[in-house]
């Protein structure tokens, strides 16, 4: 079925399950002559993979990027592009219970409802495990963003209901949780360590900034930028709200209190997150999304059988206590490519 691709110019196809083969994705659109090698992919597979620490899921994968096409002697060729990313560490053991019985706050009622048939094994196509796939092509799209000086960061500000209350960005790159906030970050391994123990998940808030983005990325009207990142996050699994600058703190305020004055030097402060009109105005671009708690837990849960008859279901398996802090890359990607589109696109105007 369709709906597996993204982008207008940098245009990513991802493919996969998580207990299949592996997952990928096939970049049309990546102009030539952009460096690329399997080195370019460790830093960011490493910040997203499983297995890294006690916070997320045991599974242990490598998250080798494999380059199937698309480059030769180092150099994209401007043909497609395919990344594969194997699956090796693979128990689908646990999951045979998901044949008959249905995850509450999964996937997989829906799929069900919607295919007939469907791989269930580890959450099959609608598996975190999809997301490797986006973070090898946003290292594609750092690289096509990196000359111009746009920088991507994201960061995790609220876990479990614990706000980071400073903004430490060297400290968010050196703990587990991406959290910018030394105190807050201690908080938030015992909330965690406190969920893990009564079989329990947490959801939370990450934010992106994107610095040195220049003014006139996005499109009217449909393809607005702010739009198009809405899109690109709200994609990801368990995001389930988007704010760009202000967000919904700006329905509370009055547009004597929510404009950002424009001066000679620029602009007084940013409640517009760096977008207005649908167009990015040179400023920083800010974004939030909230996460929910990973659906699967180790507490007994109310749930049908595909015959829709009630049952009882106590998952056994390898999750994330929260999609915190694996999520943060794959939002660092997301933006990484919702940039590089449109700054293909407006290259291609000039
Ligand atoms: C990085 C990341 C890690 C995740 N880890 C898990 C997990 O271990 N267990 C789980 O049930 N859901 C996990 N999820 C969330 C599910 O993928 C998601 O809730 C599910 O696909 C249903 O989609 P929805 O929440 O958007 O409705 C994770 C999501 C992301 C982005």
């Amino acid at each position: 079925m369709a709906g597996n691709s993204f982008g207008e110019v940098f245009r990513l196809t991802t493919f996969g399950e998580s207990h299949g083969d592996g997952v990928g994705v096939v970049i049309d659109g990546c102009p030539p002559r952009i460096g690329l090698s399997p080195k370019d992919f460790v830093r960011d597979m490493a910040r997203r993979r499983p297995g890294r620490n006690s916070i997320v899921t045991p599974r242990s994968e490598e998250d080798r990027v494999e380059i199937l096409s698309g480059v030769f002697e180092g150099l994209s060729t401007g043909t497609p592009i395919t990344l594969f990313i194997r699956n090796r560490n693979v128990d689908s053991r646990p999951y045979e219970i998901l044949r008959q019985l249905f995850r509450p706050g999964h996937g997989d009622y829906t799929y069900f409802k919607k295919y007939g048939h469907f791989d269930f094994r580890g959450g099959g196509r609608y598996s975190a495990r999809e997301t490797a796939a986006r973070v090898a092509a946003g290292v594609v799209a750092g690289k096509i963003l990196e000359p111009s000086g746009v920088k991507v960061m994201a960061y995790t500000i609220e876990l479990g209901g614990i706000r980071a209350g400073s903004i430490d960005l060297e400290f968010a790159e050196e703990n587990p949780f991406y959290c910018p906030d030394p105190i807050a970050a201690e908080r938030m391994e015992r909330a965690l360590a406190k969920a893990r123990e009564d079989s329990d998940s947490l959801g939370g808030i990450a934010e992106v900034r994107v610095t040195g983005c220049p003014a006139g990325l996005g499109e009217p009207v449909f393809d607005k930028l702010d739009a198009d990142l809405a899109k690109a996050v709200m994609s990801i699994g368990a995001v389930k709200g988007v704010e760009i600058g202000a967000g919904f703190e700006a329905a509370r305020h009055k547009g004597s209190e929510n404009n950002d004055p424009i001066t000679p030097n620029g602009f007084q402060r940013n409640r517009a997150g760096g977008i207005l009109g649908g167009i990015s105005n040179g400023d920083e671009i800010i974004l939030k999304a909230a996460v929910k708690p990973v659906p699967s837990i180790g507490q007994q849960q109310d749930t049908v059988d595909r015959e829709g008859r009630p049952a009882k279901l106590k998952l056994t398996g390898r999750f994330d206590i929260s999609p915190l802090p694996r999520i943060v890359p794959v939002l660092e990607a997301m933006v990484r490519i919702v940039l590089a589109d449109h700054y293909l696109r407006s290259r291609t105007m000039k």
